[in-house]
């Protein structure tokens, strides 16, 4: 049986630290969804989600991962349902630090209470663990280069904004 994982997040945008840990998934599971949900908790981002899409999906095939690995928008809703719509046994997740295991394990046991999902955590490489969306996004926004921290499809979206 294909075992099929999904990689969940806002992804706005992608990070190189993300795209570590879909590759990490890539290696351990047959189907990789990689998942743009809106989170309500964090509105007005800097790309559409549409946009966030076809960003992964441009960072993707630049490193060279599998078509087993496919990018879609899921909008909103609980990724439980998803999971279960999809087949996927279990959610991959990348965890940089303590803080990050502190907001990632409620939503591990309520996933697994809805649809029996398994939360699977990847650390990321060294180099990747102190990089997030947040701070690559405020970067942006005060001109900053942020080449050392995303896939060279962000650094292209930037510059077309
Ligand atoms: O990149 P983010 O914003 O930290 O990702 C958080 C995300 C989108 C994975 C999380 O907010 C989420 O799972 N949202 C889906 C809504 C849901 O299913 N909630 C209930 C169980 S956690």
């Amino acid at each position: 049986m294909s075992r099929v994982a999904v990689v969940p997040g806002s992804f706005d945008p992608v990070t190189l630290g993300h795209l570590d840990v879909i590759e990490r998934a890539a290696r351990l599971f047959d189907e990789v969804r990689v998942v743009v949900v809106h989170n309500p908790d964090k509105p007005g981002g800097l790309f559409a989600p549409a946009q966030r899409v076809a960003i992964i999906q441009q960072a993707v095939a630049d490193a060279g991962l599998p078509a087993s690995v496919v990018v879609d928008d899921f909008g909103a809703g609980l990724l439980a349902d998803y999971c279960t719509q999809f087949g996927a046994t279990a959610l991959v997740k990348g965890i940089r630090s303590h803080t990050d295991l502190v907001y990632e394990t409620p939503m591990a046991i309520v996933n697994e209470h809805l649809a029996g999902v398994e939360t699977v955590f990847v650390l990321p490489k060294p180099e990747n663990a102190q990089v997030s969306s947040t701070l690559v996004r405020q970067v942006i926004s005060l001109g900053g280069d942020v080449a050392p921290f995303v896939p060279a499809a962000v650094l292209e979206a930037v510059r077309a904004r």
